[in-house]
């Protein structure tokens, strides 16, 4: 099937909650997750946010029917924070993930940011350790921000467990160098 990145728009926004709950059914399988496969989705206004600032974007299908997404929200004007990152079950495995990932660093740089962040799960190997593989650096808990710190607290008062999450940070410099666009 032929997919293609491109920015978000406005009509794309009531697409994507249905995109990430299809997504997290890949957490049935994950001792531990499973309840992931059950949990909230980001929320239209969120994304509608993101759209706004030019920081969502989807990979669609040959329809240009959404089948994946990163919304991402630039923080302080410094980092670029990805909210979710979500490719809808049918289409995981096949390089769509890792496509919007390019497409968000690319992204960043145009808009002179100084470097991706998110928090995922440590252990899960589509999460920590494919970020990890792009140039991703898991942050120290001591050493966190603010903001960094007080997500992953909400992360846990919303039932996730602490040693589980984490957060990491792309520096753009060395992405520059690595990203595939
Ligand atoms: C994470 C996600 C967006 C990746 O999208 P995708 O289209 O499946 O990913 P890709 O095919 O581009 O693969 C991305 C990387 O994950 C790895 N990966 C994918 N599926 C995997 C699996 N089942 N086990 C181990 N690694 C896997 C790939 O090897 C690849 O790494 P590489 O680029 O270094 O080779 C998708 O799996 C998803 O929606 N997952 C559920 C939601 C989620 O976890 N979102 C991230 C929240 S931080």
């Amino acid at each position: 099937m032929m997919t293609r990145i491109r920015p978000a728009r406005k009509n794309d926004a009531a697409l994507l909650s249905a995109v990430e709950r299809s997504a997290a059914q890949r957490f049935r399988m994950v001792p531990g997750h499973e309840g992931v496969a059950k949990g909230s989705t980001l929320g239209e206004a969120v994304h509608l946010r993101c759209i706004r600032a030019g920081t969502c974007w989807v990979a669609v299908d040959e329809h240009d029917a959404p089948i994946g997404f990163l919304s991402a929200e630039a923080v302080a004007e410094r980092d670029l924070h990805i909210h979710e990152t979500s490719v809808d079950e049918a289409f995981q495995g096949s390089g769509i993930g890792r496509a919007l990932l390019d497409a968000a660093i690319e992204g960043a740089v145009t808009h002179h940011l100084a470097a991706l962040t998110l928090t995922t799960f440590r252990d899960v190997p589509w999460n920590a350790p494919f970020y990890r593989r792009i140039g991703f650096k898991l942050l120290a808990m001591s050493g966190l921000d603010e903001r960094l710190s007080m997500l992953l607290r909400k992360e846990v008062e919303e039932g996730f467990a602490e040693a589980t999450r984490c957060a990491m940070r792309l520096p753009l410099d060395h992405a520059k160098t690595n990203f595939r666009v």
